[in-house]
């Protein structure tokens, strides 16, 4: 079932759970993370982030999401991960995507709260959800640039979220995208402070490399959707690695089969750990 991400999040916050938002690159990713969905019964969002599209256009995987949330057993949100441009949120929206994000934290946040305002204006139109960025998340999405981490200010935060009305907030705590170099420090002190200033539900990017227990920490403080994407990557790569290795792989289909594995083993891992297990039963759609 396609559904708001906005409501899946809200319904993170009533029942105390995060919900995973998965980056995908293929079918057969999409398929191995519903898969893991329905076995588990866990609300997901399945997302893919501006800069992945040139390695898979919107136009053909965006409708392939769309379809697939619809199909699906459970609830799933479909979501633009770190939307830098308009013409690719309008597309993703157009497309029938019920979340998108803009990315400005980059921006001066005067210049990130005027645009993301405006970006959750024209998301009203389709009823779509906005998450948006404050502080700075380190590295980028496809490693394509060594972004340092800036640590959200929570008084920035609370003005934030209300100067834009935006439905989810990400904020930076010391998490970057990719692999970790080494053992993330993530600064919960900031956590706690952002969590008691703002309402909206809060989201953790970089979920790759975070251990079960900050995760843990994490969703008992406000995160209420959790990044996954190079985890799935690596996940599928090593299913596939493994496969060849031990004369699994007679032909394409094999090769499609381990990709599904690869993706399902570790959306399956990380529903577990965010507790979102067997939550689709009882969803409160708002
Ligand atoms: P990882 O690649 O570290 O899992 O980060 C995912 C993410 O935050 C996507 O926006």
């Amino acid at each position: 079932m396609l559904v708001n991400m906005k409501d899946l999040l809200l319904d993170a916050q009533k029942r105390n759970y995060a919900v995973g938002s998965f980056s995908v690159a293929n079918m057969e990713m999409v398929l191995g993370v519903i898969k893991a969905a329905e076995e588990t019964s866990s609300p997901i969002i399945l997302q893919i982030a501006e800069v992945r599209l040139n390695h898979s256009p919107l136009a053909l995987i965006g409708p392939l999401m769309v379809a697939a949330a619809e199909e699906a057993a459970v609830p799933v949100a479909v979501h633009l991960d770190h939307g830098k441009t308009p013409g690719c949120i309008e597309q993703a929206l157009e497309i029938g995507f019920t979340s998108v994000m803009f990315d400005g934290s980059h921006l001066p946040v005067e210049e990130n709260i005027k645009i993301t305002k405006g970006v959750v204006e024209a998301a009203k139109e389709y009823g779509a959800a906005v998450e948006a960025e404050i502080g700075c998340v380190g590295g980028s999405e496809d490693g394509s640039e060594d972004i340092a981490i800036n640590c959200t200010s929570p008084g920035q935060a609370k003005l934030f979220a209300e100067e834009t009305g935006v439905d989810a907030l990400a904020i930076a705590i010391g998490n970057a995208h990719g692999n970790y170099k080494e053992t993330p420090h993530l600064r919960f002190d900031i956590l706690e402070k952002v969590h008691s200033l703002v309402s909206v539900p809060l989201v953790l990017h970089g979920g790759t490399g975070i251990s079960e227990e900050d995760f843990i920490r994490c969703r008992r403080n406000g995160i209420k959707k959790i990044n996954i994407a190079t985890a799935t990557f690596d996940s599928v790569e090593s299913s596939v690695r493994e496969s060849y290795e031990s004369g699994k792989i007679g032909g394409y289909y094999d090769l499609h089969q381990a990709e599904i594995e690869g993706a399902y083993r570790n959306a399956k891992k990380h529903m577990e750990i965010f507790d979102s297990v067997g939550k689709a039963e009882e969803i409160e759609i708002f």
